[in-house]
């Protein structure tokens, strides 16, 4: 009898199966089984395990008002972004998975964070590149510091090893995918190397007190590749994002044991590594003389911040069959939401228009207080008149035409009162403000129609 086992893992959720199966029961993705080695003796090696089980010791339950409390230790990052995401620093024995498309930035992130960690002692292992390549990388960032370690190592147990001997204060992992445990035997990037391989991670920064940063690739669709199953270990989940063809880039935490999910941090890829954006709005605008139509400014908030963004319609006439409609940066069914509700509540015709809408900026936003901005800009480009420039917006808008409250009304507007705008539309239903300490004045509307016969007439 043959001494190996294989078991078929669904590549998207993890799921597991004796046999390979065309559609997964778990998360409906079809085709995504594929076959994996696992040790038979994997049971008996168990045991000799450090860091792959937790030592063989007892607990007992205790009552929770005996628990002590534990005063959460954080390293400060020196980076405003990256503590802000993390909710306030690196917690101590904390695993914080990044994740991102390839060339997005993530090495650079944690190798500035490596390097600028003065006075901290910090491993960072690579089994994607070269030490040497590494080097390269931090002489275009700029910064030395002799407490920056670089390992070369894709074993598990030997990282373990190494960082027991070290004890750095911060570990850094490129990447999870080209991790290897002796304790399973296939192959690196496999489902079941990569959640074995983040459990012993996990237990290595529990008992060591030691936080670890690992960084994960994404497959196309946007997941963290390999499985969902990461997700749920880790402490942490950082996504670093952006458009290959701008340099702004966000860090999202998605997930957070130690703080809010909402967070958000900018940087812009320059010449010298990853620099924090720390005034968004400013940059998210772009600079006009002239007004142009199918612009309207919409105020929006991630996390605790609020910033303005430029949302950008065309709607031309539709010469091909099927009129398209593109959408970069916002939901493409909620612009095709609100281009229905334009049709049946305020008489526009857009069935035979070519509609195509844009974030300036390359930036995502699910904040449904863009809502107003975007029809702005959608009447605005079809009724080819502009929007003055010092015009901001900020309301949902619902399935009936009728502009809807949002949350932290006034950050949003005092933040296009503090860049100068002169008039801001929001919702009737946002009444309780003291609109009066404010420069730029505020306009409460309560349906669709009211705003287009404002704007347009
Ligand atoms: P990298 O950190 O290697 O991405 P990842 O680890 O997510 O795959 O970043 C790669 C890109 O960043 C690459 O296209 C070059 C660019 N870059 C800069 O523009 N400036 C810099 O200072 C550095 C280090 C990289
Ligand atoms: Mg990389």
């Amino acid at each position: 009898m043959s001494k190996t086992k294989t078991i078929f893992f669904c590549q998207n959720c993890g799921n597991q199966s004796p046999k390979w199966v065309g559609k997964c029961p778990v998360c409906n993705e079809w085709n995504t089984y594929a076959e994996e080695i696992i040790d038979k003796q994997e049971e008996k090696l168990k045991e000799k395990r450090g860091y792959a089980v937790k030592k063989n010791e007892t607990v007992k339950p205790v009552p929770i008002t005996q628990v002590q409390e534990l005063e959460m230790q954080r390293i400060d990052t020196l980076d405003t972004e990256l503590n802000r995401v993390l909710g306030g620093g690196i917690v101590l024995g904390s695993l914080v998975l990044i994740g991102g498309e390839p060339g997005i930035g993530k090495s650079t992130l944690m190798l500035q964070l490596a390097l600028q960690l003065k006075g901290k002692k910090v491993l960072y292992v690579t089994g994607e590149e070269s030490d040497r390549q590494i080097k390269l990388r931090a002489e275009r960032i700029g910064i030395n510091n002799e407490l920056c370690f670089l390992l070369t190592e894709t074993n598990t147990q030997q990282i373990f090893k190494q960082a027991e001997e070290l004890a750095p204060d911060v570990l850094v992992i490129d990447s999870i995918q080209t991790l290897h445990t002796v304790y399973v035997e296939s192959t690196p990037g496999s489902v079941s190397q990569v959640r074995e391989c983040t459990a012993e991670l996990m237990r290595f920064a529990k008992e060591s007190a030691i936080p670890v940063f690992l960084i994960g690739h994404i497959t196309k669709d946007g997941m963290i590749a390999g499985p969902k199953v990461l997700e749920h270990i880790v402490d942490t989940v950082l996504q670093f994002e952006g458009d290959r063809n701008y340099t702004y880039r966000i860090l999202r935490t998605t997930k957070n044991r130690f703080g809010s999910t909402s967070e958000m941090g900018i940087y812009e890829m320059v010449g010298e590594g990853l620099r924090s954006v720390l005034n968004p709005s400013e940059i998210l605008i772009t600079q006009r003389d002239e007004n142009l139509s199918g612009i309207a400014i919409a105020a929006m908030v991630e996390g605790m911040r609020p910033f303005l963004v430029e949302t950008q319609a065309l709607v031309t006439p539709a010469f091909y069959g099927t009129p398209q409609r593109s959408s970069t940066g916002f939901d493409v069914r909620r612009m095709n939401m609100l281009l229905a509700v334009l049709e049946k509540r305020a008489g526009f015709r857009f069935g035979t228009k070519d509609v195509f809408l844009n974030i300036a900026g390359g930036l995502r936003v699910e904040d449904p207080a863009i809502d107003l901005g975007v029809m702005a800009a959608l009447c605005s480009s079809y009724n080819d008149i502009a929007i003055p420039s010092k015009y901001a917006f900020a309301a949902e808008v619902g399935l009936s035409g009728e502009v809807r409250a949002v949350s932290r009304v006034e950050q949003r507007i005092a933040e296009a009162d503090k860049l100068g705008f002169e008039k801001i539309y929001i919702s009737k239903f946002n009444q309780k403000i003291d609109a009066k300490r404010f420069n730029l004045e505020v306009v409460y509307i309560s349906r669709v129609q009211q705003l287009m016969e404002e704007l347009f007439g």
